[in-house]
């Protein structure tokens, strides 16, 4: 509101206003204030009129005319009308932008990927975008006779119960996965979260159909599985053709067994003949004969029944003496390396100890460290072979130490030497580590390593006590 008290010549004598710039106007002409409106403001003041509407300083007054009483001097009253216009105005741009929003949030909700749902608190359709619509192939008509509980499948409708009333109480469930039946009766796999909105005491329900990706999640399951399944055919496969590689081997060793003892059964039969020829052979004479082929047939007999022994596959783990069992395989393979001429020296500190598993996994370990131990041997045409075995009992540890003067490995290959099929042999087949380190460290939990040592290789094997650690197979 702007006062301006004028005297005759129109001279301002006093001005009141809220705004300070009304100080200004103290003794100004009408005519120099009102620049553009003085012809207007004369009039007015001339007719007398009760008000009028006037545009000055770029806002809009209702402008009324006083006369005082006694006196030439006259009041003009300005009311500042866009204060109110301001605010009808402002309330129409709220509606416009309130109108604008509600288009936004309509589009926002019907182009979303999601089902987005408004429920009343018994968990009736008040509302449903077109996804969730087209989601339960149902029409807004026909989802305001429906509830989120009875489109639920039967195991879900009283856990829907819940999930309505635990809403109103605690505000919002987040990821609430449940299936849901279309009006088709097609079952959909669906995640919903909800947010209760007290001021409406309506639930906001965000539905995503997640049967996809539960699909993709089985389908993953199967992969995994039929992967797993491949991996342990592999690895049975490895285990089949790493004891076909040791029959091999083994034959081999039993045909060395056998050479010497059948050599001397056939000089044994030969030199019957010869005698029976001469004279007639005593009593005596032929009993020493007979004992001696016996025991050269016991002998041959008693290394199938090794051998036969060493193929069986162990059914289950067993506690056996670690010093005898080394000392047993390596007889296997004794006559080999007998005519290899290699030493084998065996330095044990405790012979009774013991471990827990297949021993004849362990003796196809020791059977496979050694038989490569030989071959490196030979390979290097060492005069004075030497494999030394060495048992090592430690405050933590049991280790087994094999050791060879086979020249050893190159340093690159180092690390390769346990990969399945990795071999230097013309007709190796590179298994031998590779089981031998699975059965090691996968079904006995030790640990299998090797390093070049002195002129040769060392291959340790090593568990730790059964008190430092729950899964040692040691005892
Ligand atoms: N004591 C050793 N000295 C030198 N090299 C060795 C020794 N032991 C193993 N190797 C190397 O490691 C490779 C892999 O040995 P692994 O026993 O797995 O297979 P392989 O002996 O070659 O074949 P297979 O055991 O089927 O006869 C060997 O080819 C050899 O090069
Ligand atoms: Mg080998």
């Amino acid at each position: 509101m702007l006062i301006l008290f004028v005297n005759k010549n129109e001279q301002i004598i006093v001005s009141y206003g809220k705004n300070q710039n009304h100080l200004t106007l103290k003794n100004k002409y009408l005519k120099d204030v009102f620049v553009d409106n003085y012809d207007e403001i004369s009039i007015f003041m001339k007719i007398k009129k009760d008000k009028k509407n006037i545009y000055w300083n770029k806002k809009r007054y209702e402008l009324r005319y006083e006369k005082l009483e006694d006196s030439s001097d006259f009041i003009l009253y300005f009311s500042h009308l866009l204060e109110e216009k301001d605010f009808s105005l402002k309330n129409t741009k709220v509606k416009e932008t309130t109108l604008r929003k509600t288009d936004e949030f309509q589009a926002a909700f019907d182009l979303a990927a999601n089902g987005i749902s408004i429920l009343d608190s018994n968990g009736m359709f008040l509302y449903a975008n077109d996804f969730f619509q087209k989601m339960m192939a149902y029409s807004m008509e026909e989802l305001y006779e429906e509830s989120c509980i009875s489109l639920s499948s039967d195991e879900y409708k009283e856990k829907s119960k819940a999930a309505i009333l635990k809403v109103i109480q605690e505000g919002s469930i987040i990821n609430f996965k449940k299936v849901c039946v279309t009006k088709y009766g097609l079952h959909i796999n669906a995640s919903m979260s909800l947010r209760y909105i007290k001021s409406q005491n309506e639930i906001i329900m965000i539905t995503s159909d997640i049967t996809d990706d539960i699909k993709y999640q089985v389908n993953l399951e199967k992969q995994i599985e039929i992967e797993l399944e491949k991996h342990e055919k592999q690895c049975k496969l490895m285990s089949h053709q790493s004891r076909l590689a040791s029959m091999g081997e083994m034959i081999e060793s039993i045909a060395h067994q056998w050479r010497q003892p059948l050599n001397a059964l056939g000089l044994l039969v030969q030199s019957l003949r010869h005698l029976s020829s001469f004279e007639k052979i005593s009593q005596e004479t032929l009993n020493k004969l007979e004992q001696e082929m016996m025991s050269k047939i016991h002998y041959m007999s008693q290394t199938i029944d090794d051998f036969n022994d060493f193929f069986q596959a162990s059914k289950e783990k067993k506690h056996f003496n670690i010093f005898n069992t080394i000392h047993d395989s390596l007889g296997l393979i004794n006559a080999q390396l007998e005519v290899n001429q290699i030493e084998v020296v065996i330095n044990c500190q405790n012979k009774k100890n013991e471990l827990l598993g297949f021993v004849n996994e362990f003796r196809q370990v020791i059977i496979n460290i050694v038989h490569n131990a030989m071959i490196a041997i030979v390979n290097t045409k060492r005069k004075r072979g030497l494999i030394y075995i060495e048992l090592l009992v430690t405050s933590s540890h049991t280790i087994i130490n094999i050791c060879d003067n086979g020249g050893g490995i190159q340093g690159k290959n180092l690390n390769k030497i346990f990969n399945p099929y990795y071999t230097t042999k013309e007709n190796g087949t590179g298994i031998g580590l590779h089981m031998s380190k699975v059965i090691i460290e996968e079904h006995m939990n030790g640990i299998l390593s090797v390093e070049n040592y002195q002129k040769g290789s060392k291959f340790s094997i090593a568990f730790k006590h059964k008190e430092n650690n729950k899964n040692a197979e040691l005892i």
